[in-house]
């Protein structure tokens, strides 16, 4: 089967290259791939700035498929069911923070940019019913990373002033749908007038460009601060949200793409009884949560582009350049 590895190469890190196909053991399920999606810690694992690499293992770990066959008999229900694939491995039995041995689907585990893979029988969910594959495969690492950012870190709840930064990511664009559907006060920043504006068309009640210097005063002025913010690009930037927040306001981050602040105004931080809260990918039963509050909203995730396996490698140089809005989605079969 076709597949794309990370790999070794001097040159170039990624190989797409025919591999075996795998079979399933019992309590596992073979999927045939139909379309997955790109997250930036591909892009973070191409350019060697992941911890722990391991090559020669198939990347990926948003998919979407049909159960081709299953390992033992008691879970032959699922064979032909149209599904999507957790990602989540280990995350362990505290919802508050993951097990030391929890890891991501797709390094060091082979992941969903092949034909087919293999998965624990429990790591499948049924398609939801109002979304095709290609959309659905938007979903697994990048929607569970906001609804926990969003709702179980930030409690972002109806009339709430929230301001998602860098819309045009991956699970930006998620947690701002979230936001919106949660029916809060939903303003974003990015780095393309063009971005904002669409964002806009979805439901945002304002933008600002980042690039601009003074974004941070017309936000403030224009909104009257936030209760919530929800970050993944870190670096100076978060003194900006500092000021920006509101009296016991949040400040949920998942991310550090700009790495480190210089320094950080701890000053104001405990003097408006504000909450710095880290984040990372949610627990099996925020997964569930992820897809019943789509399914409830009829949320579609947006989509930036749809491309054929022999283009992965486009969508990665484009996440690179920060050229998205929304996810890369891949048609493998
Ligand atoms: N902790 C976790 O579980 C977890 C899960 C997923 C991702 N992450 C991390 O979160 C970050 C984003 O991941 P992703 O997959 O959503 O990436 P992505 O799709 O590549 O999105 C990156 C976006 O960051 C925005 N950005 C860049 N510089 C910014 C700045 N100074 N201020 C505000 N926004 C800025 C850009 O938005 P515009 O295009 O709108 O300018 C860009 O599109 C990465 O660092 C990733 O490693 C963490």
């Amino acid at each position: 089967m076709k597949a794309l590895l990370l790999v070794d190469h001097a040159d170039e890190k990624l190989q797409l290259t025919e591999v075996d196909r795998p079979e399933p053991k019992p309590g596992q399920a073979l999927i045939k791939i139909k379309a997955a999606a790109l997250n930036r810690r591909d892009q973070w694992c191409r350019e060697g700035k992941y911890p722990n690499l391991v090559y020669n293992c198939i990347m990926g770990s948003d998919g979407s498929g049909v159960v081709e066959s299953v390992g033992h008999a008691e879970d032959t229900s699922w064979v032909g069911k149209e599904v999507i694939i957790n990602p989540n491995i280990n995350w362990g039995y505290n919802s508050a923070a993951q097990s030391p041995d929890y890891r991501l689907l797709g390094m060091p585990d082979n992941g969903t940019f092949a034909e087919y893979i293999v998965v624990n029988v429990d790591r499948l969910h049924s398609k939801p019913a109002n979304l095709d594959m290609e959309a659905a495969a938007a979903l697994p690492l990048a929607g569970v990373t906001a609804y926990r950012a969003v709702f179980t870190q930030g409690h972002v709840k109806s009339g709430d002033n929230v301001l998602i930064s860098g819309v045009g990511g991956g699970v930006a664009q998620f947690a701002f749908l979230f936001s919106v559907a949660a029916g809060a006060n939903t303003y974003i920043t990015s780095s393309n007038n063009q971005k904002l504006e669409k964002a806009i068309e979805l439901g945002a009640k304002g933008g600002f460009n980042y690039k601009t210097v003074d974004w941070p005063k017309t936000a403030l002025k224009q909104t009257g601060g936030f209760d919530v913010v929800i970050d993944s690009a870190g670096g100076d930037q978060i003194n900006d949200f500092i000021r920006m927040i509101n009296p016991a306001g949040s400040i949920v981050f998942y991310g550090a793409t700009n790495g480190l602040p210089k320094s950080l105004d701890l000053y104001r931080l405990f003097w408006s009884q504000g909450r710095l809260q880290g984040s990372t990918m949610g627990s099996d039963e925020e997964f569930e949560a992820m897809i019943a509050f789509i399914e409830k909203h009829k949320i579609k995730p947006v989509i930036d582009s749809i491309r054929p396996f022999d283009d992965i490698i486009s969508g990665f140089n484009d996440l690179k350049d920060g050229k998205q809005f929304g996810k890369i989605i891949i048609k493998i079969s």
